[in-house]
């Protein structure tokens, strides 16, 4: 048994679909979360901005005694997971192999879309690790920059995010994928729209389902779970916590315990 927290970071807000996910399976888990919402957005930066905020992030949230930590942010976790293995000792987990290992599951026809901010997708990370696996998978992948803005000004439903989702949506439409990875935090709250233009028999997977499942196993065979009913969150925001606050509604529905500014540089 071990209380002590478990440690998510993102770019901003749009972790808190993982938090969500990990509350959900995890309930008695207290759960420190960092979004960096000062230098939001990840998604257009480069590998070394990305890995250097990453790296501070991580730190902290190490100084704050957590046991493990959730990279919540696909572009993140697709430029900054190893180099982050390699300068710390402590179980760190992404959201890539877990959607991967999700989509693998369930794609009939080893056909697979990804979804993924700019940096994500150019990256690459989500069709190496999926060939990686299975060399019989064929990947189309595309990045949807216009998604983010989109779902942060509660535009989720309607004709504006149709027409922007019909038009990244064609390669992949044109393609076979039977199973769609949702490779950015914020994507999971656009299914209703992109469900409604690929058609119901296309999957869609939501990486911080899968990724929570993935730090249940690792907390239960490091013999590591909580038992503190309930677990508490907490958030550490590094612009305005009250911006962030008015957001949250929109990401998930546990109750936050607390919003905090940090100076983390
Ligand atoms: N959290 C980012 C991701 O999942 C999306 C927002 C950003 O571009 O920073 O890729």
């Amino acid at each position: 048994m071990d209380n002590r927290p478990i440690g998510v970071f993102d770019s901003g807000i749009g972790g808190l679909t993982v938090v969500e996910a990990l509350a959900n399976e995890l309930p008695d888990e207290s759960i420190l979360y960092v979004g960096d919402t000062a230098r939001v957005p990840y998604g257009n930066k480069s590998k070394d901005r990305i890995q250097e905020f990453s790296k501070q992030i991580t730190k902290w949230l190490i100084s704050r005694d957590c046991k493990v930590i959730v990279v919540a942010c696909n572009t993140a976790s697709s430029l900054a997971l190893d180099f982050l293995r390699l300068n710390f000792n402590l179980p760190i987990i992404g959201v890539i192999i877990p959607g991967i290992q999700s989509a693998i599951e369930t794609t009939r026809n080893k056909h697979i879309g990804v979804l993924g901010t700019v940096a994500t997708i150019k990256s690459d990370a989500y069709g190496q690790s999926l060939k990686k696996i299975s060399a019989a998978i064929t990947v189309v992948s595309q990045s949807c920059p216009l998604f983010v803005p989109l779902v942060e000004e509660g535009l989720v439903l309607g004709h504006v995010p149709k027409s922007i989702a019909k038009n990244y949506l064609m390669t992949i439409l044109n393609s076979k994928s039977d199973t769609v990875i949702l490779g950015c935090t914020h994507y999971p709250l656009l299914k209703p729209v992109i469900s409604s233009i690929l058609g119901s028999d296309v999957n869609l997977v939501d990486s911080g389902e899968a990724t929570s499942a993935m730090v249940k196993s690792l907390l239960k065979k490091n013999q590591s779970l909580a038992d503190k009913n309930p677990g508490e969150i907490h958030c550490f925001v590094t612009d305005s916590p009250e911006t962030f606050k008015a957001l949250t509604g929109r990401f998930i529905k546990t109750e936050i315990y607390s919003i905090q500014h940090i100076d983390i540089t």
